[in-house]
């Protein structure tokens, strides 16, 4: 059984978005010294750890995944010197650091792929992934057929020759070539830089995309979504990759990695994290996030389906167990927020919210919480697409009107659906101007109209506060050895309105019981535990009687823990 030996996995990780977590100087975007500022509030919910998204220098095409120098700090971020008093800052408060290494791509405007463009000897050109065009019928088409995973071609013209990158995000993100042994040189010095700096580890951004299929050729098959995806994902040295990464840099320190795979084969995701393979410590499973969309589509909803749901986010505890270590997550920078979703109607906020954490931070891993979840953040109201920043919404909006000749309404209501940018809206401090953001310099994103009553002040003061939940949530988490390496065995997988778990370890149990449905439902505590022996350790209802038999309110969660004997 995992023990919790390994720092991160007592670790509580939150994740912040620079540009849009505290904007000190009042130029529009988040910086350092904003952070700085919040350490705190970061401290006191309860994490112990803080991933930051890109903080690099970047012409910000993806707001910051798109890198142009992995060894600097983007100046409207501040200086290496603010970082270094970040660093320091997080040191004194227990807070470590994780980097977002962004390694399958970089900008157009990185040195090394300006210097490839410049002149076709340089040794910079076999960084990237350069082809010549395929001639058919007098039309140059692109080397292959591939599709980017923003929509579109995967491959640009470079211009005045026959010859194409690829790139499997924007335009602005080429890809690196992986095969060279030059390019993996540079990135495990990249890696040593942050690591010597002392920061704790890395999340790596779509990693499963590092190794391609060679030669490099056309997908034949007639209805995948994401052409090329077979040559793309997982490919044949990804594992390989990863060893080297070990055996060179990461083995060297008591780092810790995270890897955001894309559509992951389970085979391959069970290797690159089992403990044996010296790969990585973990990655992130969204399958649970895909509950409430079409194949994973974020802008196709269907009905929520608990099941699968619960499906999703308990196969990976199960799956894993003993084996590697597993990350628990409900939102990040490129997903909608989660009280917003699931089906969950808005007058059940408060509830939805600490009911979301109860099932999904107490399971097994290390909870991973983005900015503003913690407050109960909704989705933003958006009046129109120019109000939206990320480059994807207008991607796809723009396939969707064009290539499928879809009403603009109606793409505009697929792109809300699922848009990153409700996770982007500046986070809601208090209720003064731009919510505390800054004061008064328009934000890069526009804020989020509730902020007058959504906001991290006015949560702190409720009887219902969000905030406090969590807080009470991680300290159990802490506090209890079951909570953080005891197995997980969950009651009725196919009820559809009902979560039950428990979770057992050192001798110690407890059960969550939740009602995920907007109606009154009986949940009955599971026959293996004496509701005599079990007292409630945290309610979001008030609820403070334990009964074989609870008709608990809609969206209620309570955490049953048993007493000693
Ligand atoms: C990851 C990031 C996302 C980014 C993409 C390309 O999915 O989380 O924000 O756009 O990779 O780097």
């Amino acid at each position: 059984m995992s023990t919790g030996k390994k720092w991160y996995q007592d670790a509580v990780v939150y994740q912040i978005y620079p540009l849009s977590f505290m904007d000190a100087n009042n130029d529009g975007v988040g910086d350092i010294e904003g952070v700085i500022q919040k350490l705190d509030y970061i401290r006191d919910l309860g994490a112990t750890a803080i991933w930051f998204s890109p903080l690099y220098p970047s012409p910000w095409k993806d707001y910051g995944y798109d890198v142009a120098d992995y060894k600097a700090i983007h100046p409207a971020f501040g200086t290496m010197e603010d970082f270094d008093r970040l660093m320091a800052e997080c040191r004194k408060r227990g807070i470590r650091v994780i980097m977002d290494m962004v390694l399958n791509h970089t900008s157009d405007q990185h040195p090394w792929f300006r210097a490839a463009l410049a002149d076709p000897k340089s040794k910079y050109r076999d960084y990237y992934i350069i082809r010549r065009g395929r001639k058919r019928l007098g039309k140059l088409l692109p080397p292959t057929n591939w599709t980017s995973c923003f929509t579109g071609p995967a491959w640009e013209r470079i211009a005045g020759t026959d010859e194409f990158y690829l790139h499997l995000f924007a335009p602005e993100q080429p890809d690196l070539n992986w095969e060279n042994p030059a390019v993996r040189a540079e990135i495990a010095d990249v890696l040593k830089f942050w690591l010597d700096k002392g920061v704790s580890g890395f999340r790596f951004d779509v990693f499963n995309l590092w190794s391609k299929v060679w030669p490099l050729r056309n997908d034949r098959h007639p209805l995948r979504v994401q052409k090329g995806s077979n040559f793309f994902v997982d490919g044949p040295r990804m594992h390989e990759f990863l060893r080297e990464l070990n055996t060179n840099v990461l083995s060297h320190y008591d780092s810790y990695t995270v890897g955001e795979s894309y559509m992951p084969d389970p085979e391959h995701a069970q290797r690159y994290i089992h403990a044996e393979s010296g790969e990585l410590d973990s990655i992130f499973d969204f399958a649970h996030l895909t509950s409430d969309n079409l194949l994973g589509l974020k802008f196709f909803p269907k009905p929520f389906s608990l099941r699968q749901f619960k499906r999703g986010l308990f196969d990976p505890q199960i799956r894993y167990f003993d084996t590697g270590w597993n990350t628990l997550v409900l939102e990040n920078h490129d997903n909608p927020r989660s009280v917003s979703r699931f089906g969950i109607p808005a007058r059940y906020r408060y509830e939805a919210a600490t009911l979301l954490a109860a099932i999904t931070f107490l399971g097994w891993g290390t909870p991973f919480i983005y900015q503003g979840e913690e407050l109960g953040m909704t989705n933003a109201d958006f009046r129109s697409l120019d109000e939206m920043r990320d480059p994807v919404s207008h991607f796809v909006f723009d396939t969707m009107t064009k290539q499928f000749h879809m009403p603009a309404g109606i793409a505009r209501r697929f792109i809300c659906c699922g848009a990153r940018d409700h996770a982007r809206t500046p986070m809601q401090w208090d209720d003064t101007v731009n919510a505390g953001f800054n004061t008064g310099a328009e934000p890069w994103q526009c804020l989020n109209g509730n902020w007058r009553e959504i906001n991290a002040k006015r949560d702190l003061a409720s009887d219902k506060s969000v905030y406090r939940f969590y807080q009470r949530l991680l300290a159990f988490r802490r506090e209890n050895p079951a909570a953080l390496g005891g197995a997980v065995r969950e009651y009725h997988p196919a009820d559809p309105r009902r979560v039950i778990y428990a979770r057992e370890g050192e001798g110690r149990r407890f059960l969550v019981m939740a009602n995920f449905s907007a109606h009154e439902t009986l949940c009955r505590v599971p026959d293996d535990f004496d509701p005599a022996r079990l007292r409630v350790a945290l309610s979001n209802a008030g609820r403070e009687r334990v009964m074989r038999s609870m008709l608990l309110r809609p969206y209620e969660a309570v955490v049953l823990e048993e007493r000693g004997e």
